[in-house]
């Protein structure tokens, strides 16, 4: 048997393309286009990609994009000011900041003084907090994006087993919190699991958070399951490969995501659906 495949760019394209028809609506009615300010600091190369691709995105579906790139040695209280301006710009609805940050700088801090309403990465402990309490508003983009596309699977989530492999702030912790809201019975796994092979053997869903290549196994995999790889990682030969071993993966599961082309894209088109959410949220405000 060979799974399905779960096709994140065709997904990503058809989110980008309702959210461009609701942009049009929008200006046509006179109103002004919702608005992403982007912050990159320094000159990570995996983070002037993600930037960039980002900035494309807005572009592409019409909203007002504006990249801010800082010097690597820029001081926490310089990023603040900054922070504290976007936050008072009213054409502006979503503020990121991406991560990570040089040494000088404290993530949490620099998170934490972006207007809640204008997190669009759903990373501030107001937003993380909502989630956690079922009534969420701004909801981190990579484990949405996620629900989305398991959404499009048509297979019931609740009741399920679902392990999450990594527990990191970005993924595998809002991950698990979405699971949990859609009725899942979750298990959350790190560099300290036991067992963690016997885990993913019982798991209906998995969802593959760590950064290692090829690192879930396919015999490990249960028949059927549903299997989301959050990973991306280069390979020496300059290939990008996931943390789930594909072709071996793909004749075991029921639905699997593709490294490139599965969730990658559903990151960024959910980022662009996060900022219209905010842009409504200004607009009524
Ligand atoms: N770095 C890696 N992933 C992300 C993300 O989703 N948002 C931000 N801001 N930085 C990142």
């Amino acid at each position: 048997m060979s799974a399905n495949l779960l096709d994140g760019k065709a997904i990503a394209a058809d989110l980008r393309n309702h959210i461009k028809t609701e942009v049009e609506a929008i200006t046509t009615s006179g109103q002004r286009p919702p608005g992403l300010a982007v912050i990159l600091v320094g000159d990570n190369p995996a983070s002037q990609v993600y930037v960039r691709n980002k900035q494309k995105a807005c572009e592409e579906v019409g909203f007002l994009s504006e990249l801010i790139r800082l010097d690597a040695g820029v001081s926490q209280d310089e990023l603040l000011s900054l922070i504290d301006e976007l936050n008072q710009r009213e054409e502006i609805d979503g503020i990121l900041v991406q991560l990570p940050l040089p040494k000088q700088i404290d993530e949490e801090t620099i998170i934490e003084r972006i207007l809640p309403t204008k997190d669009v990465d759903g990373f501030h402990p107001y937003n993380v907090g909502r989630l956690v309490l079922r009534m969420p508003l701004l909801r981190p983009c990579t484990p949405k994006g996620v629900m989305t596309m398991l959404e499009r699977t048509g297979v019931e989530l609740a009741g399920k087993d679902a392990v999450i492999i990594g527990q990191s702030n970005i993924v595998g912790r809002p991950m698990a919190l979405e699971l949990l809201m859609a009725r899942c019975t979750i298990t959350v796994c790190h560099s300290k699991t036991r067992d963690l092979e016997g885990k993913i053997r019982g798991a209906d869903i998995v969802v593959a958070a760590v950064g290692r290549p090829n690192f879930v196994q396919g015999d490990w995999i249960k028949p059927g399951a549903v299997v989301i790889d959050v990973g991306i990682n280069r390979l020496d030969n300059g290939k990008l490969c996931g943390d789930v071993d594909f072709e071996a993966a793909r004749e075991v599961a029921g639905w699997i995501t593709p490294v490139p082309g599965g969730v990658g894209p559903m990151t960024i088109a959910t980022l662009l659906e996060n900022t219209l959410q905010a842009a409504k949220l200004h607009q009524v405000s």
